[in-house]
């Protein structure tokens, strides 16, 4: 093995608050050698997730990264090296890695990226990773919206958000985003084909007129993405027997404290709601069910996407507070390294 350097960013206490980034710290080490059965992957995008801020603290539907390790991500990268049957050098992949030049696998929950002609690597990332299969299956299989019901979905302009609203549209639903700035808002409406978008930073009551303004007919799908207090006023708007997949809560993961749920959950009751917490990775074998139908609609334009890209694996911990201070559009990767020619 040549003497390749390794950095990365190592998890060395567990953040209580808001400051995440005081939790990571930067190492750099030697290139391992892969052992038997194990792969040695060269990092190009990590995924930036709001459960890596989870992953980070606690235990959760996965444990938390232990102390003193190299912070964990979803990554999509190049096999280097390989001493496992399933894999060979150059092979791209996707799944749990590091937020590390490279790291090593044993292959499990890795899994190969193809090379589509004229699709850019970075759809596997976004609209083709776990971000498309969680609004694909959150929304369709949970949500399961009828042709002319109103889908309303929090945190609309980031990753999950933005593919909803658009699948909620190719089902014939009415879309309405809830999103942090009128920018936003204005990307959802004019660019992704969403029928009315809302900036919630005017706070409850210019959110609730703009509910009542959007959502004539009430909500019969409401996206939960967010939670909060942005919760409890959709809750007013919501139909009888409404469906509300709880796919995440971000507006709690910073808090030092477990936060009080919407006040109004009396409405659930009395409307005869359903809501249903979902994990992506109960979807994983299903990812072919998706791609059959998505694949039209990438391929012809009806559905689009985007990535928003930081550059440099020393610029994560900076690139992931983005995701709580409303600064991606998008799905947002960190580039860590050069895609390989195609
Ligand atoms: N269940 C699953 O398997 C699964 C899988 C993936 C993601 N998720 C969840 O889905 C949600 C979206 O994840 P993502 O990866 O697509 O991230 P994302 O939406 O691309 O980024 C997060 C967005 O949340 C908004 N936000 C942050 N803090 C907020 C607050 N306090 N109040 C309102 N909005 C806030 C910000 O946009 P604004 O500018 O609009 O504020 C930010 O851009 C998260 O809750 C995540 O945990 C769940």
């Amino acid at each position: 093995m040549t003497a390749r350097t390794n950095r990365q960013w190592i998890l060395t206490a567990r953040p209580q608050g808001d400051a995440f980034e005081d939790c990571l710290a930067w190492r750099e080490q030697p290139v391992p050698e892969p052992g038997p059965d194990q792969v040695l992957v060269r990092t190009i995008y990590l995924s930036m997730d709001p459960s890596n801020r989870i992953w980070m603290q606690q235990a959760s539907y996965i444990p938390a990264v232990p102390l003193g390790e190299p912070m964990w991500g979803v990554i999509l990268g190049e096999v280097v090296e390989s001493r496992n049957p399933r894999f060979r050098p150059g092979d791209l992949v996707t799944g749990m890695g590091a937020w590390a030049d490279y790291c090593l696998s044993d292959g499990k929950g890795l899994g190969p990226v193809p090379r589509i002609p004229g699709l850019p690597l970075q759809a596997f990332t976004g609209v083709l990773g776990p971000t498309g299969l969680t609004a694909y299956f959150g929304l369709y299989d949970i949500g399961r919206p009828q042709p002319g019901e109103t889908v309303v979905v929090t945190a609309a302009a980031g990753a999950v958000g933005s593919m909803v609203g658009q699948f909620a549209k190719l089902r014939g639903c009415r879309a309405v985003g809830i999103c942090g700035s009128d920018e936003k808002a204005r990307w959802l409406v004019e660019e992704l084909g969403f029928d009315a978008a809302l900036n919630y930073r005017g706070g409850p009551a210019e959110l609730r007129r703009g509910l009542k303004a959007a959502c004539p007919s009430g909500i019969d799908v409401y996206f939960e993405n967010v939670g909060g207090w942005i919760s409890e006023v959709a809750y007013g708007f919501l139909n009888l027997r409404a469906r509300i997949p709880l796919c995440g809560l971000i507006s709690q993961y910073n808090a030092a404290e477990p936060q009080p749920g919407p006040r109004n959950m009396d409405i659930l009751l009395v409307r005869r709601c359903r809501m249903e917490g979902f994990i992506v990775l109960d979807y994983m074998d299903r990812a072919g069910e998706m791609l059959r139908e998505v694949g039209p609609w990438l391929a012809d334009g009806r559905l689009k996407w985007k990535v928003d890209v930081d550059h440099g694996l020393e610029t994560a911990p900076r690139s992931l507070r983005k995701l709580f201070s409303g600064g991606n559009t998008g799905k947002l990767v960190v580039q860590v390294g050069e895609e390989p020619a195609a």
